[in-house]
C-alpha cells in the first residue's frame, strides 16, 4: 500500500529494529535451551536472567524473580485470575473485576464463575474511571481477588490503581492490574502502586508479538497455569523463549528512555485530533472526556449517525487504519462492552471510532485522517435515513 496512516497502535505496534537486533543472536548462534547445563544452555540462562532483571527494574519490582515471562497480555491475565483465585487448591470465594476489562480478564472471570467462585463486576462511572468508593461497596468478607485495569484500551482512561489496591488490601484481598496498555507509555511502578500482580504485553510497546510478563509480588501464591518442565520457578512451564524475553526487556527499556519526550508529544497530537474532530464533525463527542487522567495515545470518538465499521472501511480505502472498539477481537458487530459500561447508549456505541497514536504518528497523519474523516461522515450520514432522528434525540 503506498500511503498508510497507522492510527491503531493500541491494537499492535511494529517491532522496533533495535529490538529485533537485540533478539537476533538468540535465534541462531545463541540458541541454547536455558535449562541445559552445558555452556550453550548456561549462556541462554544468563541472557534470560539478565532480561528478567531489566524487566523487573523497568516495572519497579523489588526482586527480579517477581517477573514471570509469558506469551503476552492474554496469558498473563488468564494466569493471574485463575492462578491467584485457585492458589492452594481453593475452589470457592468471591472475585471482583471491573465491567470494562479486556476479555482476557472477563472470560476467565466468567469461567471461574462457572467453577465454584462468585464473581461481581464493578462498573466504571461515565467518566470512564472505576472509583475506589464503588469498589469498596462491592467488597465482601470472602473477596479473595480484585482485578481492575490500569488503563482502558478503548477509551484511554487511567484508573487510580494505588487507591483501588488499598481498598482490596484493607479487606484482605489480592489486587491484580492489567497494564498491557500502560507500562512503558506512562509511569508505572508496581511498588508505588502496591499491586500484587500485573500483566504486560510486548507487542503493544514495539516488542515482538507473543511476548510479555506477569509480575507476581514475592510471597503471593499462584497455581501454575502451564505445567510441565517447571520453568519460571514452576510458575510457567515451557522451554524459555529467550529471544522473546530479550526483545520484551529491550522494548520496555526503550519505552522508558523515550517516555519523557513521547508523552507530551503524543498528548499534543491527541489533543489536536480532538479539537479538529470536535470542530469539523458536527455532534461528535469524546467518550469519557471528563476523565482527568488519561493515556496520551488513545482517544475514542462517538460520531452519531455514522456507523463505526462503515467509517473504518471507508478510511481503510483511503489508507488509514483505525479501530471501532466494537468488533476488534471477534469480528462481531456487537457494540463495545466498554462504551456500554460507561453508559453510552447502544445506538451511539455503534458510531464509535478509536484512534491510537504511536512513535510514527505525525501531525500530518492526524490532519490527513481528519481531512478524510469529514467527507466520510457526511456521506454516511446523508445515506442514513435515521440521521435526523438520531441527532434530534441527542
Ligand atoms: C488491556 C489489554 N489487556 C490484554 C490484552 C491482550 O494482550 P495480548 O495481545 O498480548 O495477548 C490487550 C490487547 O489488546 C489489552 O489491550
Amino acid at each position: 500500500m503506498d500511503h498508510t496512516v497507522y492510527l491503531d497502535h493500541a491494537a499492535t505496534t511494529p517491532t522496533d529494529p533495535r529490538v529485533v537486533e537485540a533478539m537476533l543472536p538468540f535465534f541462531t548462534e545463541r540458541f541454547g535451551n536455558a535449562n541445559s547445563l552445558y555452556a550453550l544452555g548456561r549462556d541462554a540462562a544468563s541472557a534470560l536472567e539478565d532480561a528478567r532483571e531489566r524487566v523487573a527494574r523497568a516495572i519497579g519490582a523489588a526482586r527480579a524473580d517477581e517477573a514471570v515471562f509469558t506469551s503476552g497480555g492474554t496469558e498473563s491475565d488468564n494466569a493471574a485470575l485463575i492462578g491467584l483465585a485457585t492458589a492452594g487448591g481453593r475452589n470457592r470465594g468471591h472475585l471482583i473485576v471491573s465491567s470494562f476489562e479486556h476479555h482476557a480478564i472477563l472470560a476467565p472471570a466468567e469461567w471461574l464463575g462457572k467453577h465454584g467462585f462468585q464473581v461481581s463486576e464493578v462498573a466504571p462511572r461515565t467518566d470512564g474511571v472505576v472509583h475506589p468508593e464503588d469498589l469498596a461497596s462491592a467488597m465482601r468478607d470472602d473477596t479473595v481477588l480484585v482485578s481492575v485495569m490500569h488503563g482502558n484500551n478503548e477509551i484511554g482512561t487511567l484508573m487510580p490503581v494505588a487507591e483501588l489496591a488499598k481498598v482490596a488490601h484493607d479487606r484482605g484481598a489480592l489486587f491484580h492490574t492489567d497494564a498491557a496498555q500502560t507500562a512503558g507509555k506512562v509511569p508505572f511502578d508496581v511498588e508505588a502502586l502496591g499491586v500484587d500482580a500485573a500483566s504486560f504485553s510486548g507487542h503493544k510497546i514495539y516488542g515482538p508479538k507473543g511476548t510479555g510478563a506477569l509480575y507476581l509480588r514475592r510471597g503471593v501464591r499462584m497455581a501454575p497455569y502451564l505445567m510441565g518442565g517447571g520453568q519460571e520457578s514452576k510458575r510457567r512451564s515451557g522451554t524459555s523463549n529467550v529471544a522473546g524475553a530479550v526483545g520484551f526487556a529491550t522494548a520496555l527499556e526503550l519505552m522508558l528512555a523515550e517516555q519523557a519526550d513521547e508523552m507530551p508529544r503524543l498528548t499534543a497530537l491527541r489533543d489536536h485530533a480532538i479539537d479538529a474532530v470536535l470542530a469539523r464533525v458536527p455532534y461528535a463527542r469524546v467518550n469519557a472526556a471528563e476523565a482527568r487522567d488519561r493515556l496520551p495515545h488513545i482517544v475514542n470518538f462517538t460520531i452519531p449517525g455514522a456507523e463505526g465499521e462503515a467509517m473504518l472501511l471507508h478510511l481503510d480505502a483511503a489508507g488509514i487504519a483505525v479501530s471501532t472498539g466494537s468488533a476488534c477481537s471477534s469480528g462481531s458487530l456487537k457494540p463495545s462492552h466498554v462504551l456500554l459500561a460507561i453508559g453510552c447508549p447502544v445506538e451511539l456505541a455503534h458510531g464509535s471510532l478509536r484512534i491510537s497514536l504511536g512513535r510514527s504518528t505525525t501531525q500530518d497523519d492526524i490532519d490527513y485522517f481528519i481531512d478524510r474523516l469529514v467527507p466520510v461522515v457526511e456521506r454516511l450520514r446523508s445515506m442514513n435515513p435515521l440521521y435526523d432522528k438520531t441527532v434530534a434525540a441527542l
